[in-house]
């Protein structure tokens, strides 16, 4: 253990702590800083981004013996809060980037060293910072981030209104079909929203802390799956597999439509049969401690007969493809096409023409 004098959100802390921790470990567990997120946990996605002394760091992947002493670290609790947003907090509220909002305390971080180092960025100089500083988002798209960046630079600069970010109510109250922000909007831009891995450290004393078996191929079935060595390890206090799962060990989303030809009820709570995609849940390990969960779900042994692998819906529509859910058929739904008049004219004017095969997401 070490002791460590550095700066938080402009308060000096002295604490004592493991070397070999991460910054974000540290501020999460020991500051209890949450809003500083871990995703990948790799360095990957910028989840866990924080200002160290000015510049962008990933705090997910520094060690925390290499902060000096007097260092400042700056995390999303002190960029604004729900009662004093930043505009850039404001501005990701207002252009709904907040979806589910894990990725926005990152990219908040991020923006913010943008706007203080380029106070004036142009939108490709947006879209190229968060590039080359590799944040995810997975599920808000990008043209709304960076329409956030450009409007919160617009206010800091002054030449927009602080309250232009704000919602305006409707006359007539109607808040169908407007930019009404989501409930927990203010809470994901401010890092105060709990996730999982949020709630699990403020959990009582003696809370077992969970570690998921996760499949490391794309598709396979399932043989056998052995967590007696597993069961065996320091701390572990149940190994929980589908054989636990009560009642039918299977969910259903919105793919019951009658014109779906599968049943709807395809995907398992806990693999037991088949992994249908790379980190497919196959065990739950319940330990003392987080560490020990883990340890403990390495020794979970999975007897796998890998498949192939069909990473696009042309791949898992080809002739000779498996079903992947046997039973239904790969193409279990058929959107009818509008192909409007034919393009060619505009083809031939066309300076340049691009002809190829697409395919997109659902
Ligand atoms: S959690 Fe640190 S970069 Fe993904
Ligand atoms: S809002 Fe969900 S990852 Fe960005």
């Amino acid at each position: 253990m070490i002791q460590k004098q550095f700066f938080v959100n402009g308060v000096e802390r002295n604490i004592v702590v493991n070397g070999k921790d991460t910054l974000a470990k540290v501020l999460r567990e020991q500051l209890g800083l949450t809003g500083t997120k871990v995703g990948c946990g790799q360095g990957q996605c910028g989840a866990c981004n924080v200002i160290l002394n000015g510049k962008l760091v990933r705090s997910c992947a520094i060690k925390i013996d290499k902060i000096n002493d007097g260092d400042s670290i700056t995390t999303i609790e002190g960029i604004g809060t729900p009662q004093k947003l930043h505009p850039l907090q404001k501005a990701f509220i207002k252009h709904g980037v907040t979806q589910c909002g894990f990725c926005v305390p990152g990219f908040i971080i991020s923006a913010k060293v943008l706007l203080d180092n380029n106070p004036s960025p142009t939108r490709e100089e947006v879209r190229e910072w968060f590039h080359k500083n590799r944040n995810a988002c997975r599920c808000t798209g990008y043209i709304p981030i960076v329409d956030a960046v450009m409007d919160a630079a617009k206010v800091l600069r002054g030449e927009m209104d602080e309250s232009e970010l704000d919602f305006k109510m409707p006359e007539d109250g109607r808040i169908w079909g407007t930019a009404y922000p989501r409930p927990t909007a203010v809470a994901k831009a401010t890092g105060t929203l709990d996730y999982g891995a949020d709630l699990g450290l403020k959990m009582p004393e003696g809370t077992l802390q969970l570690a998921l078996v996760q499949a490391t191929v794309s598709h396979a079935n399932i043989k056998n799956i052995d967590i007696s060595e597993a069961e065996k390890m320091p701390g572990v206090y149940k190994v929980v597999t589908h054989k636990d799962i009560k009642g039918k060990n299977r969910i259903t989303g919105l793919i019951t439509f009658p014109t779906n030809l599968g049943d709807g009820w395809d995907r398992p709570i806990l693999c037991d049969e088949k992994v249908f995609q790379f980190g497919d849940a196959i065990a739950i390990v319940c330990a003392d401690t987080y560490e020990n969960a883990c340890a403990a779900a390495e020794k979970v042994k999975v007897d796998l007969e890998v498949l192939p692998a069909y990473m696009s819906a042309p791949a898992a529509m080809a002739e000779d493809a498996l079903e992947i859910h046997p039973g239904t058929p790969n193409v279990y739904y058929v959107q009818n096409l509008e192909k409007g008049e034919p393009t060619a004219p505009i083809f031939e004017k066309a300076p340049n023409v691009v002809e190829d095969d697409f395919y997109v997401q659902r």
